[in-house]
C-alpha cells in the first residue's frame, strides 16, 4: 500500500488506452490538462521498454512535455561502471535541454512497480528544480494510476540557479 502524502492529486486515466505515437521531440500543442496527461502516461510506459538496466533490472520511463507541447522520452541507461548510470527522468531532460528545450511543462515517470508510485531519485529532483519549481511531475503506477505532484513539493526549500547571484557576505574576484 503506497503512502500517499496530503494535498496531491491522485487520478486513473478512465479514457481507455488512446494509442498516440509521438516521435521524440515531435512539436504538438496540447491544449488540455487531460490530453497532456494521457500522453505523458502512455510515452513514459513506451519509454521504459528501452530501459537499458542489466545491472539493477529495474527498468524507468520518462516523458517530458515543455509548455510549447514538444515531447521528449527517456530512459535509464546503466553502465558496468556502475555510477555512471543515468536515470530516465535526466536522459528525458538532456534530451530536451540539448536540443534547446527547457520552459517544462510536466514530466511523467513509470517503473515495473506494482503497487507504488515510481518516485524521482534526490538527484533527478535537483536537476528538474534547475528548470522552475513549478511544473508538475507525475508519478505513476503500471495500472495507469498516478500522484501529480510539483517540483517544489518534491524538493521543498530547494537550491536554484537564482541563488548564485544572491548578495553574499564574500566575494572572490577571479581577476576578470
Ligand atoms: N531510476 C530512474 O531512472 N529513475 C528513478 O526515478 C529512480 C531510479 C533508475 C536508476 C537505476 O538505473 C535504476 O533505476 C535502479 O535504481
Amino acid at each position: 500500500m503506497a503512502l500517499i502524502p496530503e494535498d496531491v492529486s491522485v487520478a486513473t486515466l478512465t479514457g481507455g488506452s488512446r494509442v498516440v505515437s509521438l516521435e521524440s521531440g515531435s512539436t504538438k500543442s496540447f491544449t488540455s490538462e487531460k490530453d497532456m496527461i494521457e500522453i505523458l502516461l502512455h510515452e513514459c510506459l513506451r519509454a521504459k521498454e528501452f530501459a537499458y538496466c542489466p545491472y539493477s533490472k529495474f527498468r524507468v520511463g520518462a516523458a517530458l512535455m515543455t509548455k510549447e507541447g514538444n515531447v521528449f522520452v527517456g530512459c535509464n541507461v546503466e553502465n558496468a561502471c556502475f555510477n555512471l548510470g543515468v536515470c530516465a527522468e535526466r536522459t528525458a531532460i538532456q534530451k530536451a535541454v540539448s536540443e534547446g528545450h527547457m520552459n517544462f511543462r510536466a514530466i511523467a515517470i513509470a517503473s515495473d512497480l506494482e503497487d507504488q508510485f515510481i518516485s524521482p531519485c534526490g538527484a533527478c529532483r535537483q536537476v528538474m528544480r534547475e528548470f522552475g519549481t513549478e511544473w508538475d511531475v507525475f508519478l505513476s503506477r503500471p495500472d495507469g494510476s498516478y500522484l501529480k505532484m510539483t517540483v517544489d513539493e518534491l524538493l521543498p526549500v530547494s537550491f536554484g540557479p537564482e541563488d548564485l547571484s544572491k548578495k553574499k557576505v564574500f566575494s572572490i574576484h577571479n581577476g576578470y
